[in-house]
């Protein structure tokens, strides 16, 4: 029972987003950013850039942070999402996977596969058999463990279920906050492929990674936050190819190395090489 009339073919606007925590903490500035229908959209920067307040933002979480939008508009096809309300995002198809994998741990896989899409009200058991199914398609391990906590999962197997658990709800654009952290290069290339099936199946990404070579590898467009400003945007493969991500963001160091850069900052508009 959506309240604003159906969008085909929504897409995410970000436009002048302001964001402080507590009254004083500025953590976002003048934000713009689109995420069209279908497409993954990279979001990269250094710790504390502000790439999960951005996320919090726009999945309406905000306020249990003690942030708000000071500032700005954020809008889904015809729902203006004003960063304050999780279940108006949720309704609109829009489903943040939240940093760190936080699944219950003493709950089932299947007990927090169920919770995925609570908000939504009541569903006809049909839809939510086929996003079970989409689920255990993608993972097919957490199928063969519905009955074991979670706790007990690998922490790729945890980040899985919490990526599942969003899919229950059936986002059409999936804002998933770095899911490769912490996990071995092979799970990480599992994750990468998981994120590809999904946009493939037709579900935006809004992909928050530190792992930048992962991410700039399968966004369309990506946009690099510096403190709180958006310093970089651009077709995906371009990013990758200006030296400022290069030495930043892709591991190759110059002769001061990374961290002088990162201090002294990025330079606006260097090309492509
Ligand atoms: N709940 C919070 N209360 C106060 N400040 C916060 C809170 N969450 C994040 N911040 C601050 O906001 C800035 C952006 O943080 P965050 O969005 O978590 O960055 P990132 O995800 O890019 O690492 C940082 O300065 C961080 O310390
Ligand atoms: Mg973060």
């Amino acid at each position: 029972m959506p309240e604003a009339p159906p969008d085909d073919e929504p897409a995410l606007h970000v436009e002048g987003l302001d964001v402080t925590y507590g009254r004083a903490l500025s953590a976002l500035r003048s934000v713009s950013l689109t995420v069209p229908h279908g497409t993954v959209v990279a979001l990269l920067g250094a710790n504390g850039a502000g790439k999960t307040t951005l996320l919090r933002a726009v999945s309406g979480t905000l306020r249990l942070h003690r942030g708000a939008v000071t500032a700005g508009r954020i809008r889904y096809g015809a729902t203006e999402l004003d960063g304050r309300d999780p279940v108006t995002a949720v309704r609109a198809g829009v489903v943040q996977v939240p940093e760190g994998r936080r699944v219950f741990a003493g709950l089932t896989v299947d007990e927090n596969l169920r919770s995925g899409g609570l908000g939504l009200g009541r569903r006809r058991p049909d839809q939510v058999a086929e996003a079970r199914e989409r689920v255990f398609t993608l993972f097919p391990r957490l199928a063969e463990r519905t009955r074991q906590a979670a706790g007990l999962l690998s922490g790729g197997e945890q980040q899985m279920l919490a990526i599942g658990r969003a899919l229950m709800a059936a986002p059409r654009l999936l804002l998933l906050d770095e899911p490769s952290l912490g996990l071995a290069p092979q799970m990480v290339h599992r994750i990468a492929e998981v994120v590809r099936e999904i946009n493939a199946q037709g579900t935006a990404v809004l992909l928050v990674e530190q792992n930048a070579g992962m991410a700039l590898s399968l966004a369309d467009t990506a946009h690099v936050l510096e403190v709180g400003e958006v310093r970089l945007s651009g077709p995906a493969g371009e990013l990758a190819r200006t030296d400022a991500v290069k030495r930043l963001y892709l591991g190759e160091t110059t002769e001061e190395g990374t961290e002088t850069a990162q201090r002294t900052g990025t330079t606006e508009g260097q090309g492509a090489a």
